[in-house]
Order: C-alpha cells, then sequence, then structure tokens
C-alpha cells in the first residue's frame, strides 16, 4: 500500500529542514507518494489565506502531514498561525501533541554533568483546547477601559483522552506519568483537569501518577529531568514545558512533534518544534534534526515501525559523530547533516 504523504515546507527554516527529512525518507526506498503544498506565508500574500480553501479535503486525502513551519514578519502571527497550524490542529481534532525528549549522544546538554542517560522524557500536550481554545474577544476599542478576554476551555472528554493517550504511552515505558497542573490556583480548569486525570488513573494500575504544579515541574525539570518519564500538559503548559525540554535536549533545533488523534483515520501532522527562525532562514545553517526526528515518528505513525527505527538510528549516529549545525557545536550546513543521515539510512 502506497503512503500519501502530505510534504508542506511553509515559511522561513521551514523549507530549508523539510528538503533534508524528505531526502532521509527518500532513502528508505519505502513506496510513498509525497505531495507539496505551497501554503504559508507567501501564500498569504498572493491569495489573500494561507491555505488553499479547499485544505481540509486536500489534507484528509493523505496519510499523513510533514510540516516545516509557519510565520514570517509580515504577516501578523495570530493571523498566520490560526489561518494554518492552529486551524489545522482543531479542525482536524488532532488532539494530542507528542514530543519525546531526549538528549542524544554527542550533543552538548546546558545541564552541568548529564547526559543521555539523564534525559529521556515524552510531554503529551493537549492539542485542541486550554488556553489555546480561541474562545474570547475585546471591547472598548482603543479606550482607556479596553479590555482583552481570553477564555481557557477545559472539557471531560479532552482530558480524558489526552490523559488515556499519556497513561498508555508510560505503561510502555518507565511507568511514571507527572501531570502538569495548577490547581492552587485555579479554582475551575485544573480541578477538572486532575479529577479526570485521578479517574483515568483507575484504569492503569501499573502507572505512578504524580501531579506536579507547572511552576515547580519547570524547576525540577532542570534539577532532575531524569525522575521524570511520561508529561501529560495542557496546550499552553505543555508548549512552555516543551521549549524548556527542547533546551535540555540540546536547543530549539533537535526537537520534534507528531500532532495526533489515536484511534480515529485522520491524518497525522509532523513537525519540528523550532518554528520558522526568520533570524537565520536562507543561511543554510538550521538544524535538520528535529525536521528528521518528525519523519520519524511519521513513518511509526504510518506503521513502517523498522524505517522509523533506522532514520532514529542514523539520526543519532550523525549526533555522535557529526556533521553537527553550529547550535549544537558543529560546523556543517544544514544539507551536509541531512546528507549524512540520508547515507546511513541507505546504509
Ligand atoms: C508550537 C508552536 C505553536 C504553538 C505556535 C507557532 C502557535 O510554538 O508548536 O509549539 O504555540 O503551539
Ligand atoms: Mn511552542
Amino acid at each position: 500500500m502506497t503512503h500519501r504523504v502530505a510534504l508542506w515546507p511553509g515559511d522561513g527554516v521551514g523549507p530549508e529542514v523539510i528538503v533534508e527529512a524528505r531526502r532521509v525518507v527518500d532513502a528508505l526506498g519505502l513506496d510513498l507518494e509525497w505531495t507539496e503544498l505551497p501554503w504559508g506565508s507567501a501564500h498569504y500574500h498572493e491569495h489573500g489565506r494561507m491555505m488553499s480553501e479547499d485544505w481540509e479535503d486536500i489534507l484528509r486525502a493523505h496519510d499523513a502531514v510533514l510540516m516545516g513551519a509557519i510565520g514570517h514578519p509580515s504577516v501578523p502571527d495570530p493571523v498566520s498561525l490560526w489561518g494554518s497550524i492552529l486551524l489545522v490542529r482543531q479542525k482536524l481534532d488532532l488532539w494530542a501533541n507528542v514530543r519525546p525528549a531526549r538528549l542524544l549522544p554527542g550533543i552538548p546538554c546546558p545541564l552541568g554533568g548529564r547526559g543521555p542517560a539523564d534525559v529521556d522524557m515524552v510531554f503529551v500536550r493537549e492539542n485542541t483546547e486550554g488556553e489555546y481554545a480561541g474562545v474570547g474577544g475585546r471591547t472598548h476599542r482603543g479606550l482607556p477601559i479596553e479590555v482583552g478576554i481570553e477564555t481557557s476551555v477545559f472539557t471531560r472528554t479532552g482530558v480524558e483522552r489526552v490523559a488515556r493517550h499519556a497513561f498508555e504511552l508510560a505503561a510502555g515505558r518507565r511507568g511514571v506519568l507527572t501531570s502538569a497542573t495548577k490547581s492552587n490556583a485555579s479554582r475551575f480548569g485544573y480541578v477538572l483537569w486532575d479529577e479526570v486525570v485521578e479517574e483515568v488513573h483507575a484504569g492503569f494500575p501499573g502507572v505512578r501518577v504524580e501531579r506536579v504544579l507547572v511552576d515547580a515541574l519547570a524547576a525540577r525539570m532542570i534539577r532532575s529531568p531524569e525522575s521524570l518519564d511520561v508529561v501529560v500538559a495542557s496546550n499552553l503548559f505543555g508548549d512552555i514545558l516543551t521549549d524548556l525540554a527542547a533546551a535540555i535536549q540540546g536547543g530549539m533545533g533537535m526537537a520534534a512533534s507528531a500532532n495526533v488523534a489515536p484511534g480515529t483515520d485522520a491524518p497525522g501532522l509532523f513537525e519540528p518544534v523550532h518554528g520558522s527562525a526568520p533570524d537565520i532562514a536562507g543561511q543554510g545553517i538550521g538544524n535538520p534534526a528535529g525536521a528528521i526526528w518528525s519523519a520519524s515518528l511519521m513513518l511509526e505513525h504510518l506503521g513502517e515501525a523498522e524505517a522509523a527505527r533506522r532514520v532514529m538510528d542514523a539520526l543519532s549516529d550523525v549526533c555522535r559523530d557529526g556533521p553537527r549545525t553550529r547550535d549544537v557545536g558543529g560546523t556543517a550546513t544544514t544539507a551536509e547533516v541531512g546528507n549524512a543521515v540520508a547515507q546511513r539510512v541507505a546504509g
């Protein structure tokens, strides 16, 4: 069966890293068909929208989407992001954002005395609601009494499904699930969050669950990352904690993500966490590791576990032996790293 993959390079360094991820996947020689999507900020300037009007049909006609990044200084962020990735996450109901944060051998860690044995976490971020529900408004515009309201939305279904997925992942790993909360200050949303996590726990007696206030959790990630296995977090907490996790695993260029709806036939969307990085775009120096890692997550989602492992092994070897880009202590270009990984994958 041919895998149909939509390739969405996007903006900034997106196209530069995504071409390397594609090169690596192509080196596997799988039965896989790419459709390139010309969507992003240039598309917006030309057509007045970030994606084509029938974007949902196009994406649903694929098994997976491999995306670079979205965002350009010429388009206001809320316009470009609510016209693309945030809309896609919500409308395809890709309710889990799974972000592995593992320190690969050879990658410098900013935490003194820490190595790969200390950093092996998976974040499961709720991906469609919470602080990203898009509910709110502004009134009294321009007046001194102007107000902006942004409402967090927590549904039982939303918390339940993401918690269940996190418990399942934890059960297959070291058996520890940490739930990020803020139910000391919050009286409603995170109190519901805690209750639902506790209820879902009943079905996973083999997993130890701990409820940790998000501020304390941020400190703990720095002081004892080895104590964390799977972390489940709301949309905004997950966003913030995974930038911190990315720094611990060597920087934004290393981090990968999977936007998925496990148990459904929605196409997963796979993207590096780093964003469009306009400051270094066009220079050929962006780190393709996060994009290549995301491609590996995509292969797993497509049922190609062996291919996924080959890509991760090759990426891991290249991180250990070089070449490496400058953000992780090397001098190589984006393409040199991509080529090196592709060569190892091809054997
Ligand atoms: C991420 C990004 C996005 C988010 C932005 C670009 C809207 O930071 O995927 O982590 O906040 O979810
Ligand atoms: Mn983010």
